[in-house]
């Protein structure tokens, strides 16, 4: 059969520029929609994860298309998960697994699939990511989080080992400190909190740490705290807790029981009240900036996710051949690790 040509010219000209523009938009729009990339959180609920996923979806907004799946903090869901996004052929996966130790079977389905994996939050062993050029990790340094903790509180009791300051509620030169653990076996858990103790440790400060586990949790927190004021009463001196979120939970327990009284009346808590006690956190989410504003939260480390969110995007993009090594915001360390700093955070 003939093909119908138009005749006339004008109308020829205006379908070739029709055709035209039609190729330039199929061709600019496959960029971001024909790129598919999986994001894995092991617990959505976790406040500080939820707000470093937000993050992480807004830098990959107009870049790549995202799906995301919430393990609720189980391996054996977050398994399914993976093995579903590896049968639907991602191009990418992002994950925050659930149980850090066991990545290794995960980097080996990757591995067969050839499809690059970032991990996140969560560090996996180094001989876990060796298996595979193809396998990341981005993150913040456990350890500079645990000395910047130890080094506020420090400057609170006055950066004297030999003479505390007022602070040292009974003045008898050791600090009564209560420290609120992450879940165990994380390396931020285990790390903040062995940290803190070697750095005060080594600076010659004399510490009596009573450690009690709340999971990163606010709610545990919170509970754990109702223990501990039944057992210590007011008799201790700080609260070090290794995340905001169990800070928060223990200050809303302390509130509760009258540990905060605003003495001057000037509508926030301050360290010339009374009954104020220092508690320290980690991360910087919203509600813990807020606490620290009215004075119930000393300080806290900032957890910079929405940095991380955009080396993690930045990286995906490298990955994926949208993006050169030298046009990353953070730099690729031995080909598998993006770090990126802590910051201490206080009213001043
Ligand atoms: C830590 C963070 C905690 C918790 C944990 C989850 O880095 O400080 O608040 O979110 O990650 O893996």
């Amino acid at each position: 059969m003939l093909e119908q040509h138009p005749k006339d010219p004008a109308e020829r000209h205006l379908i070739i520029i029709l055709t035209f523009i039609l190729l330039l938009f199929s061709l600019s729009s496959c960029s971001d929609t024909q790129t598919r990339v999986g994001l894995v959180l092991y617990n959505e609920s976790d406040p500080f994860v939820y707000n470093y996923a937000r993050s992480i979806e807004e830098h990959a907004q107009g870049v790549f298309s995202l799906s995301r799946a919430d393990s609720g903090n189980s391996q054996i869901l977050q398994n399914e998960q993976i093995a579903q996004m590896l049968d639907q052929k991602l191009d990418l996966l992002i994950i925050n697994p659930v149980d850090r130790l066991s990545v290794y079977s995960i980097i080996k389905r990757q591995r067969e699939m050839d499809i690059p994996v970032i991990f996140f939050n969560r560090e996996p062993l180094l001989k876990d990511l060796d298996l595979w050029e193809d396998a990341y990790y981005v993150g913040a340094k456990a350890e500079q989080s645990g000395r910047l903790q130890a080094e506020l509180i420090m400057e609170l009791f006055g950066n004297d080992p030999r003479q505390l300051n007022r602070f040292d509620k009974n003045g008898d030169n050791v600090i009564q400190a209560i420290i609120l653990k992450g879940e165990q076996g994380h390396q931020d858990a285990e790390i903040r909190t062995s940290e803190v103790l070697r750095i005060f440790h080594d600076q010659g400060y004399a510490m009596e740490a009573v450690i009690e586990v709340a999971n990163w949790e606010s709610t545990q927190a919170y509970e754990k705290m109702e223990q501990i004021a039944k057992t210590f009463g007011t008799d201790f001196e700080v609260i070090i807790s290794n995340n905001d979120a169990m800070a928060i939970g223990a200050i809303k327990r302390m509130k509760e029981a009258g540990f905060f009284t605003d003495t001057n009346g000037n509508g926030r808590i301050d360290p010339l009240d009374e009954l104020w006690v220092p508690i320290v956190g980690i991360d910087g989410i919203s509600e813990a900036v807020e606490l620290i504003e009215y004075g119930y939260l000393y300080g806290t480390v900032l957890n910079d996710s929405n940095s991380q969110a955009q080396a993690v995007v930045e990286l995906s993009e490298y990955l994926l051949g949208l993006r050169k090594e030298q046009e990353m915001t953070y730099r690729l360390l031995d080909d598998t690790y993006v770090w990126i700093d802590y910051k201490v955070f206080t009213l001043d």
